[in-house]
């Protein structure tokens, strides 16, 4: 029996979700908590998959299941590029949580293509794993799926509906420490888009104003990012936020969680993907600065983890197979 495995990163959106959608770059990081997949030929099809952590199991030919129609997809473009892919069984998990805004489906449809094509380039992936996101996230801009192939700290800009989009690593020189809280309400992105694209088509001008502010504020945090100027980045991740509330994305509960972690000397704090639940991003300068943050948001009844971008081990290694999360 053939085994082949693939493993894929969350990530954290820390400047343009939302505008990203519409062409505005974004800055997103990948972090060590992510999915994994492992294909394994079987004699006749129709393949299957399981998503260990959703209970499910699903046959590449049921048109009912979204599960299942992002993983045909997926079989679908993984052929038609030239790849022979038997009939296989694959089994994933991911240690992300669903609807957290830290790319959980992405993480997914990631580590299952790349186990479907382990030779593949992390760009192809990403390409392919595009297929998948379609079903869940409808307009997905594909930084999440860029951000789970590729990992490290990106810009990505999207493409046109015929360019590729572009994706730029930022160096950042030193050890960048950010603290991640879920609100524990989960979210539907393609609702949350959805809901951007109405506000957009009920005030066209507004909306554009709060996209071409973000699109200012993503290229000074990218050289924020790059001269190490972590106050600035604080400060930018604060006007994010206050943007993403105008469009109606945060919550009492993101608001409150923001509050409470500049409150307990984090640089700067914003929500994290999608909005209206979710997981929040705040800055620290230090892994002791984080311990407070979160020590802050457990005593109101929100988890958190600490997680690093930077690091020159981090920053130039790839995805690996990463071990089970406890
Ligand atoms: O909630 P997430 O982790 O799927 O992030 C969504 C990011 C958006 O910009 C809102 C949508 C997108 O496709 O870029």
């Amino acid at each position: 029996m053939t085994t082949t495995e693939g493993a894929a990163r969350g990530k954290v959106i820390l400047f343009g979700e939302h505008a990203v959608v519409y062409g505005v770059p974004a800055i997103a990081v990948g972090i060590e908590r992510g999915a994994r997949a492992r294909a394994e030929a079987i004699a006749t099809g129709p393949s299957t998959l399981r998503v260990r952590d959703w209970n499910m199991k699903v046959r590449e030919d049921d048109p009912e299941t979204p599960l299942a129609r992002a993983f045909g997809d997926l079989l679908r473009v993984t052929r038609e590029a030239g790849v022979s892919v038997s009939a296989v069984s694959v089994e994933a998990e991911s240690d992300l949580p669903p609807g957290g805004g830290l790319g959980c489906s992405a993480a997914l449809g990631v580590a299952v293509a790349r186990a479907l094509d382990p030779e593949a380039s992390p760009e192809v992936i990403a390409d392919r794993a595009g297929a998948w996101e379609a079903v869940f996230h409808g307009n997905a801009s594909g930084v999440d799926a860029a951000v789970a192939s590729l990992g490290g700290c990106v810009l990505f800009e999207r493409g046109g509906p015929t360019e590729r989009s572009t994706i730029t690593r930022v160096r950042a020189p030193g050890v960048v420490h950010l603290c991640i809280g879920n609100s524990g309400e989960a979210s539907s992105t393609r609702s949350m888009v959805e809901a951007v694209a109405r506000l957009r088509a009920r005030r066209p001008e507004t909306t554009q104003k709060a996209f071409d502010a973000i699109h200012t504020l993503v290229k000074n945090a990218r050289l924020a990012i790059e001269a190490a100027d972590r106050n600035a980045v604080g400060q930018l991740l604060d006007l994010n936020q206050m943007l993403l509330s105008g469009l109606f994305v945060s919550t009492p509960e993101i608001e409150q969680m923001c509050s409470a972690a500049r409150a307990a000397g984090a640089l700067g704090a914003k929500l994290t993907g999608a909005g209206g639940g979710g997981c929040v991003v705040a800055l620290v300068d230090h892994a002791d600065a984080g311990a407070k943050v979160l020590a802050a948001w457990k005593s109101d009844g929100f988890d958190g983890f600490l997680t690093t971008f930077g690091a020159p081990e981090t920053a130039r290694r790839g995805p690996s197979f990463i071990e089970s999360a406890p």
